[in-house]
């Protein structure tokens, strides 16, 4: 994997490859997250040979009324998964949001169920029981848990 290229991206580059394995291959437009219009994501992605092969991307939102960041649209190309590069890029997007204020904690994600343990290897844990997400299947909510944080709290 001596060609991967981790860096930040623009909405326009990860939405095909949301499209294409979120949506099931449908149209790019279903790709779009609350607050993309507004241009608020901040994108991460991995390139082999120039093909996007990797994304996420980090949101800030109200959760319980309450300023948090959201990881959302994790996603890696069929053929590349397993590999570690979905990895690589959830520890540059975590590793970049921990490094540029303002910090907004706590950061979580609505992980599909099959994706639980992908996340448990990147410092998340489960904050709730399994619920359904209509047409997509089975999440969970999850919670990235920092030992020592100022300010971060139980
Ligand atoms: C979840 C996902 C982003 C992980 O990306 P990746 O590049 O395969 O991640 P890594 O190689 O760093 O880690 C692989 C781990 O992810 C987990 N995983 C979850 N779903 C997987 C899948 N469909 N294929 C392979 N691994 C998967 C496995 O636990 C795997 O662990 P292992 O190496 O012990 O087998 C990717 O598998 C994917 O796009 N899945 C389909 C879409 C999805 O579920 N996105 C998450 C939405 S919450």
């Amino acid at each position: 994997m001596s060609d991967l290229l981790i860096r930040r991206a623009t909405l326009d580059e990860v939405l095909p490859l949301r499209a294409l394995v979120l949506r099931a291959g449908g149209p790019v437009e279903s790709a779009r997250l609350p607050g993309d219009d507004r241009g608020e994501g901040v994108h991460w992605s991995a390139w082999i040979n120039g093909e996007i092969v990797a994304c996420t991307s980090l949101y800030t939102v109200e959760r319980d009324g309450v300023r948090s960041t959201q990881l959302r649209g994790a996603a890696t190309r069929e053929g590349h998964r397993g590999m570690g590069v979905g990895g690589k890029v959830i520890e540059a997007a975590l590793s970049a949001w921990r490094e540029t204020p303002p910090v907004v904690r706590p950061l979580w994600c609505n992980a599909r169920i099959a994706a639980r343990t992908f996340y448990e290897r990147h410092g998340f844990m489960p904050i709730s029981e399994p619920f359904d997400v209509e047409g997509v299947g089975p999440h969970i909510r999850m919670q990235l848990h920092e030992e020592s944080v100022p300010g971060g709290g139980a």
